[in-house]
């Protein structure tokens, strides 16, 4: 879907509570706008960047479908991008204070988006997002790439569902008040809403396929990147990801084993027990529960055989490897 600036105009005087809405994917209401499911909350951030972000060309934008590695991503990017400044291994790096989303900021965070918050931060920027490919402002995604590079993580399916129930359960279990258990939320329930694409941004295989066809029409200023290839191999992520940001690694930085340092700043064991993810939230999200398993695979424990092969039919993952378009 193209983006233009009558986009931009239409989102600015959207009307959320007129929007379908879905009240069966906790902790959210989401709102039905140009195809996905949007969290209510968040949509006048969204209608915000479109109206005031002015986007620069040495942005670098983090953009995710949620539970599929945006912690990580937004950990590695900045501990690459600032790696000068802030020395991996140094005792002070903000990584060792702060949760990742703290040092990386979402472009829609809410009504607080202004100029002002994303123009005071220097060059090059690194911003996060869940905003779907084609309703992003229409001058990030300017094909003349005056709106600054973008990098896309993408996850398994499956482990991406998994993942969030596991979140959500863990949201309801906070806010259930004493005495009163947390609000049911199965994981069938889950299933057959994710299925339907009734998720947070879902459904997942547009949000998936909308920057996977960005990234092969643009690669040069689309990444698309694979959680479970990052898995098997981070180092080699990590070079591919300071390349495309304009800031490979030199080979003094190589022998130094700068990128193993902040292949190892950024792995779930280490940020798991950094003092600042133990503690302090996210808006209403606990900074701990940002990490639980950080693996491939972990659907085959919670999900039936017959559950991930529908799954895996509706989801475009393997026609994205396989065939070079989704
Ligand atoms: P699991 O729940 O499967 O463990 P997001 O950051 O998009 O919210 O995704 C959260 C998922 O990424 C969780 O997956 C979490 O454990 C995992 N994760 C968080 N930090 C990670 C890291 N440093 N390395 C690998 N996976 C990580």
């Amino acid at each position: 879907m193209a983006v233009s600036h009558d986009d931009d105009m239409a989102m600015a005087e959207l009307e959320i509570s007129s929007l379908p809405a879905e009240t069966r994917c906790p902790p959210f209401l989401l709102r039905h706008y140009g195809g996905f499911w949007m969290p209510e909350s968040y949509l006048p951030g969204v209608a915000a960047a479109h109206t005031r972000f002015k986007p620069r060309p040495s942005d670098v934008l983090l953009a995710s479908f949620p539970k599929s590695g945006t912690t990580w991503l937004k950990a590695l990017a900045f501990a690459t991008l600032n790696r000068v400044k802030h020395p991996p291994r140094h005792p002070d790096h903000p990584l060792r204070r702060c949760n990742p989303h703290d040092c990386v900021k979402y472009l829609e965070s809410g009504d607080r988006v202004d100029d002002d918050m994303f123009t005071a931060l220097p060059s090059p920027r690194v911003l996060g997002t869940h905003i779907p490919y084609s309703l992003l402002p229409a001058g990030i995604t300017a094909e003349d790439g005056s709106g600054g590079r973008i990098v896309y993580i993408c996850r398994d399916p499956k482990d991406a569902l998994v993942s969030t129930w596991f979140f959500v359960k863990k949201k309801l279990a906070a806010e259930a008040s004493d005495g009163e258990p947390p609000k049911p939320y199965t994981i069938e329930e889950a299933f057959e809403l994710f299925c339907e694409g009734r998720a947070i941004y879902g459904p997942q295989w547009h949000h998936v396929a909308g920057y996977w066809e960005a990234s092969r029409r643009r690669p040069e200023m689309v990444l698309f990147l694979w959680y479970e290839d990052m898995l098997r191999d981070p180092a080699g992520n990590v070079r591919k990801l300071a390349e495309f940001m304009g800031c490979a690694f030199s080979g003094g930085e190589e022998s130094a084993g700068v990128v193993e340092d902040i292949v190892e700043i950024c792995s779930i064991d280490s940020l798991k027990n950094m003092e600042g993810n133990k503690t302090g939230s996210q808006r209403t999200f606990r900074n701990e529960t940002f990490f639980r398993k950080g693996a491939a695979g972990d659907w085959s424990n919670h999900l039936t055989p017959a559950m991930a092969e529908r799954l895996d039919k509706r989801s475009s993952r393997r026609r994205c490897e396989g065939q070079g378009s989704c």
